[in-house]
């Protein structure tokens, strides 16, 4: 049973797909066994407490250093124990001894086509505002491993959605999250849960 942390910022629709998926027996072996968010009084809070899910906050306005807050974010993560982290929207960026501690064993969902509009500065709304200023008439949704890098490790799966004329941040927002984020992310976890996933060197092969 692959025991997973999902790390949450905001609504945790997300979060809701892979709750949904896991109750629908298309991921197995799974356990969510917490969800931590760095922000109080979120949705995905409420999502996590209606699914019996241990649900936690840790916020970095509660320390007076930022190390202290990304120790015991480590803390508490370690606490738990799991074999798997999912930042499903998760804004705030992961310290590097976390990344060294769980190395291969973070994912993380973007709203974009990596490498087209991710990195510093793209998270959320942005990546899509971005895309929409730049005119792409493709864009997607990417599930990859977490590196040191920004936006950089291993990409696990993508899929392409299609921007459509008179498409606003918000309305493709809601399009990449139903036709493609909702679904790799899922796919995703199911595929390392059942042992078809490997990391080698900067890539996944993926073993079917
Ligand atoms: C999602 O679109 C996710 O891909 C994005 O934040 C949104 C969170 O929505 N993540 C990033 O931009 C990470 N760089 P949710 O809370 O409803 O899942």
């Amino acid at each position: 049973m692959l025991k997973v942390v999902v790390c949450v910022s905001g609504g945790g629709t997300n979060l809701q797909a892979i709750i949904d998926s896991i109750a629908a027996g298309k991921i197995t072996n799974t356990e969510i066994i917490g969800v931590i968010s760095n922000n109080y009084g979120v949705k995905s809070i409420e999502r996590a407490e209606k699914a019996g899910i241990p649900a936690f906050v840790l916020s970095p306005k509660d320390y007076s250093e930022r190390s202290e807050f990304n120790k015991a974010f480590l803390d508490k993560v370690k606490e738990l124990d799991p074999d798997l982290v999912v930042l499903a929207g998760f804004l705030v960026r992961i310290p590097e001894e976390f990344v060294k501690e769980y190395s291969n064993r973070i994912v993380n969902i973007h709203p974009s086509l990596i490498p087209s509009f991710c990195g510093v500065g793209y998270y959320g709304l942005k990546v899509h505002e971005k895309a929409l200023e730049r005119g792409v008439k493709i864009t997607g949704a990417t599930v990859h491993f977490v590196n040191e890098g920004m936006d950089e490790g291993p990409i696990i799966a993508q899929k392409p959605v299609a921007v459509e004329d008179g498409d606003t941040p918000e309305i493709l927002q809601r399009r990449v999250m139903e036709q493609a984020e909702w679904v790799i992310l899922p796919k995703a976890i199911d595929d390392i849960a059942n042992g078809r996933i490997k990391v080698s060197g900067t890539k996944v092969i993926s073993a079917f």
